[in-house]
């Protein structure tokens, strides 16, 4: 939430910070803003809406080669150019990532010190405490941050410009992430290294409370005692390409289609081939141990990443016979959950720095249970405090609409039910190789189903004037209905409720009335006959129903109970999920697209959720 960037180097720092920020801009697009250190001191452009804009408004005339920039995501303040980063108070210009929860109390103080905010965030107030503590530790920058970190609660990744230091930036963090790297054309912090890439493929994390001084020829990071530390340095895969458009009209319609890769890249390293096909983690470090403990496993993620988690459990338990519980992190953080070293905590996070999500694995840990996260970005807060992290491989996710990380996840969360249920006994290595052999087949019947893709633009047209809207399923395709609803809500505006088949008739079906849509899945084998009972008394309202099943489906079914049917290909009905959801996330994407929405940006949301 919020991308914040820093440039010291030997190129035009406004048009580093412009690019840089538009890379960012899905981390948050209500307002922007630059500083740049120039001849005549330090020069703070910011204008609300998209990164366009602010590159609109530069003057021709900012030379300098040293600044930072920010795209905000609004917390405290509404939208307005006062409320945009960068925050300058006397000595001090910033930008900052996070939330100040003490703002409040400090602003009190710095107001019975005669000083007055202008904005109504918790931004300024942090900017207006630096430059207090500046001022009383004449100037020891150390010092000061010292003291800011004694007095600020909350999460923080801050860029600071001091005004009597030209051409250095100051960063320390706590919570939010920063990354930093050092090239051929200067020195590179950024929110995450997306930003990072057109630079270099090498780069460290921040440590959290530690202070990385940045100049055009170096980065130096020290402890807050001033001793220098050496970070640990971390390489990427990917190139610039990775993060670009590629010839799609929006990231979301690219990585749509990158998925069958993005499988084939988490499954690569994990498929080591024997006398048996066998998932294998060795050079994930998660050794057999870690499943032949485990007595319980608890899920806990956010968002389209908990409904990857929704799948795994039903799979898991399928499997392994062990309860498997999936919990919402926002509410498993304050739970007081029962855990224990038997349990295995699973984090779900595509970013891997969503906060609660974070906070959730930090709660854990204390409780004394394993951690063991999936997580997409290398590095990452989540992946770097989880006892085991099994790396998803989808590569740079950046619409804000998670699709390739989804599937990714669900791959992962198979990968450790077949190793699981191998390790416990509870299946063979003939049943799971037979699984294994499904998973790895998962890719190319995806490729078959985006081939298909006009059927759903078609079929988008329909959806395209819906005020509201259901998904139904049962079992694993309850669990896919509940992500095909959160990708249709947040990309087209359009209402929308995922249910579990069977409890419709227990308060929601007197919501579905002549030609609401209902997107029934019904792909389950075990819950098909039920499922279509289902169908049945949606239709018997008037529903428009637009059903989806399997190929090798062989039962009877009515060309009366439905409007449109889509079929995803033959196999075993657990990789349904797979197939099915790109076909949610089609709809979705058109029904976007047809209503003439910004598919990739929906309003008020961000895609990294820093904050709680
Ligand atoms: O980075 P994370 O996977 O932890 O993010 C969790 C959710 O914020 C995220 O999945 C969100 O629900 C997606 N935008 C939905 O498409």
């Amino acid at each position: 939430m919020c991308g914040i960037i820093g440039f010291c180097g030997y190129l035009d720092a406004k048009e580093e910070l412009i690019k840089g920020l538009a890379e960012l801009e899905y981390r948050g697009y209500d307002s922007a803003g630059i500083a740049c250190y120039t001849d005549r001191g330090i020069e703070v452009i910011k204008s609300v809406g998209k990164v366009e804009g602010l590159k609109n408004k530069l003057p021709a005339k900012l030379e300098s080669s040293c600044g930072i920039g920010h795209t905000r995501w609004a917390t405290h303040g509404g939208v307005s150019e006062v409320n945009a980063h960068p925050h300058r108070s006397g000595n001090v210009t910033l930008i900052h990532n996070g939330i100040i929860e003490n703002y409040h109390e400090l602003a009190k103080e710095l107001e019975g010190m005669g000083k007055i905010p202008v904005s109504q965030t918790d931004t300024e107030i942090a900017a207006m405490l630096l430059d207090s503590l500046y001022e009383s530790n004449q100037g020891n920058v150390l010092e000061t941050l010292r003291g800011a970190v004694e007095r600020l609660e909350g999460a923080y990744a801050f860029c600071i410009m001091f005004a009597d230091q030209k051409d250095v930036i100051y960063c320390i963090r706590k919570g939010s992430p920063l990354v930093c790297c050092s090239s051929e054309e200067g020195s590179i912090v950024a929110s995450d290294m997306v930003a990072l890439l057109r630079y270099s493929k090498e780069y460290f994390v921040l440590p959290e409370f530690q202070v990385a001084k940045v100049t055009k020829n170096t980065i130096t990071v020290m402890d807050l005692d001033g001793t220098v530390v050496s970070p640990v340095m971390l390489s990427v895969h990917w190139d610039m390409s990775a993060a670009q458009k590629n010839g799609f009209k929006h990231y979301m319609l690219k990585e749509i289609h990158e998925q069958p890769e993005a499988i084939r890249r988490t499954l690569a390293p994990r498929m080591k081939k024997g006398n048996y096909l066998l998932p294998d983690f060795t050079e994930d470090g998660i050794t057999d141990e870690v499943f032949k403990n485990t007595n319980r496993v608890v899920i806990t993620a956010c968002g389209t990443a908990m409904h990857a988690g929704m799948a795994g459990k039903i799979l898991m338990e399928k499997l392994l016979r062990i309860p498997v519980q999936v919990e919402i992190a926002s509410e498993f953080r304050y739970a007081d959950p029962i855990l224990d070293e038997n349990t295995l905590v699973i984090l779900v996070s595509q970013s891997g720095e969503t906060a609660d999500t974070l906070a959730a694995l930090r709660l854990a840990r204390e409780k004394g249970a394993k951690t063991l996260s999936i997580v997409n970005v290398k590095g990452s807060s989540i992946a770097r405090e989880s006892d085991y992290v099994l790396y998803t491989h989808a590569g740079p996710e950046i619409a804000v609409a998670s699709t390739k990380a989804y599937t990714a996840q669900l791959t992962a969360f198979y990968l450790l039910a077949f190793r699981f249920a191998y390790v416990i006994g509870k299946r063979n290595e003939q049943e799971i190789s037979y699984y294994m052999k499904g998973l790895d087949e998962v890719g190319a019947l995806m490729e078959k189903v985006l081939e298909q893709k006009d059927k759903m633009k078609e079929l988008s047209k329909r959806l395209t004037p819906a005020q509201d809207l259901f998904f139904i399923g049962r079992s694993l395709d309850y669990a896919l209905a509940c992500e095909g609803s959160i990708k249709l809500k947040e990309i087209t505006y359009i209402h929308s409720e995922a249910y579990a088949a069977g409890e419709l008739k227990h308060g929601t079906l007197s919501l579905v009335t002549g030609g609401v849509p209902v997107i029934a899945l019904a792909t389950q084998s075990d819950v098909f006959a039920k499922m279509i009972s289902n169908v049945k008394e949606v239709r018997a309202r008037g529903a428009m129903v637009i059903l989806i099943t399997k190929e090798d489906n062989d039962a009877v079914i009515e060309n009366t109970i439905f409007d449109e049917r889509l079929m995803i290909p033959a196999g075993d009905d657990i990789f349904a999920p797979f197939t099915a959801a790109i076909i949610l996330q089609l709809l979705a994407y058109y029904t976007s697209s047809y209503r003439g929405l910004d598919v990739d940006q929906p309003r008020n949301l961000a895609k990294s959720v820093t904050v709680e």
